[in-house]
């Protein structure tokens, strides 16, 4: 994860350049597999992939012929007959980019699978935090929201506790998984508590798609118990707020919250490009080939 983040700081630097391109993926093909909506991830990956100078093909279903009922593992191989390099994915299944694994060569780079992981979500929700704090280690971060539906709770709850924060998880009983113990985090249903103390307050939107109806009474009281307000931010002096995206103003953060200077949600979207572009280069194999010096060059 540390190569990862360095690497990210160093495509940055290229980001802010007047000519946003180097040459590190030229020659590389890309294939973006998008089986379910994005936004933030979709077009980040789409122009870590410009900035690289990587061959992009953009995939969805309905123009496909998996609309026609041929199978994901039919659809890869039939795309990589055409000779690529990657292939990103997201997928409402679990373990949809795992299995594809096993059915092609490819690099296969998980975009966020089901409720279960969105591995580059929490790397560049790691670079966001470290831009405004010294330390990871000993950071008290607070997962607000419906955990046992969020691939981005799981995957940052393993990558904060393996740079040494403490996590605190808060959500009402039903939105947490059953086997909640087993996360190594302080959980509490209480938002006061899982605010005390908390450097990183990280808000998750309900995912109303991936769950039956009735675990919470209704939106509006979620807000009431859950919802981070200003009030929340005149308590709490140095409390940042952070969201994966697409927020639900008025649920899980209210408005002024959102458009808050201490919220961090803009900057976790900046930091999405150049993480995917030190995920997409260290995965490529250029790296090994021409080491960090590829960054410095100009297309
Ligand atoms: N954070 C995130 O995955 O947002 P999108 O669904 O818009 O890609």
């Amino acid at each position: 994860m540390h190569l990862i983040l360095d690497t990210a700081r160093e495509f940055r630097r290229v980001l802010e350049r007047q000519i946003r391109r180097v040459p590190s993926l030229r020659g590389i093909t890309v294939v973006n597999l998008f089986f379910e909506p994005s936004t933030r991830t979709r077009i980040s990956f789409e122009l870590a992939e410009k900035r690289l100078s990587a061959d992009t093909i953009n995939f969805s279903i309905s123009d496909s012929s998996l609309s026609k009922g041929e199978s994901l593992k039919d659809t890869a191989q039939n795309i990589e007959a055409m000779k690529i390099d990657l292939v990103v994915i997201r997928h409402k299944s679990p373990g949809a980019p795992h299995f594809l694994s096993r059915c092609i060569d490819s690099v296969i780079v998980n975009a966020g699978d089901g409720a279960h992981e969105h591995p580059t979500q929490a790397l560049l929700d790691l670079l966001t935090i470290s831009d405004h704090f010294s330390t990871l280690s000993g950071l008290n971060v607070s997962i607000i929201g419906d955990i046992s539906h969020s691939r981005v709770a799981r995957s940052n709850i393993y990558a904060l506790r393996a740079v040494g924060a403490k996590v605190t998880l808060c959500a009402p009983p039903t939105l947490l998984p059953v086997d909640i113990g087993q996360y190594g985090c302080r959980v509490t249903h209480r938002l006061d508590e899982a605010l005390e103390g908390c450097d990183v307050a990280m808000a998750l939107r309900q995912q109303f798609e991936r769950r039956h109806a009735g675990l919470v009474p209704s939106v509006r009281e979620y807000h009431d118990q859950f919802g981070i307000k200003l009030a929340h931010l005149e308590r709490h002096k140095n409390l940042r707020i952070m969201h994966p995206g697409p927020v639900n103003r008025g649920v899980e953060l209210a408005g002024e919250v959102v458009d808050h200077e201490r919220a961090i949600i803009l900057d976790q979207v900046t930091n999405g490009v150049a993480v995917r572009m030190a995920v997409l280069y260290l995965l490529s194999g250029r790296q090994a080939a021409s080491g960090l010096d590829a960054l410095s060059d100009d297309a």
